[in-house]
């Protein structure tokens, strides 16, 4: 599928987080186009779950990168991650007992969530791991 929501502006230059990033984004395409095409929620609701376990070895992959290399601001952007990830859950929950509706606006939001973080705290951990020489 054609990743229509990819900026230039969101890559990094560190080929493994953009590649990660590049999925994650992707989902969020299916999810968008599972709301708007089938209406009753059932495949936006097993993307939410991709959603989920992709975003989760992303954070991973990130997590042991600033462990590895010793990164100043391990712990704040950690502790996005930990946020990030908690929000999406809470959501799968919530849409799991049908206190809240998967909707093109939900899924937005925690779209807009995900490229600030990219734009934000990966911009910056991305340009420290090329200093240090790793990039892919
Ligand atoms: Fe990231
Ligand atoms: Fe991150």
């Amino acid at each position: 599928m054609e990743l229509m929501m990819w900026k230039v502006s969101y890559e990094t230059g560190h080929a493994k987080l953009d590649e990660q990033h590049k999925g994650l984004l992707a989902t969020f395409e299916r999810m968008q186009h599972a709301l708007v095409d089938e209406g009753d929620g059932g495949d936006a609701m097993e993307l939410l779950a991709e959603l989920k376990a992709r975003t989760a070895e992303h954070f991973r992959t990130e997590d042991e990168l600033m462990e590895r290399f010793l990164y100043p601001e391990e712990e704040d952007h950690k502790g996005i991650h930990g946020r990030l990830i908690a929000q999406i859950e809470e959501l799968y929950r919530r849409v799991e007992v049908g206190q809240t509706a998967m909707t093109p606006p939900v899924v937005k939001f925690l779209e807009s969530w995900l490229t600030d973080h990219i734009q934000g705290e990966d911009f910056r951990l991305a340009e420290f791991l090329i200093a240090k020489g790793n990039q892919a």
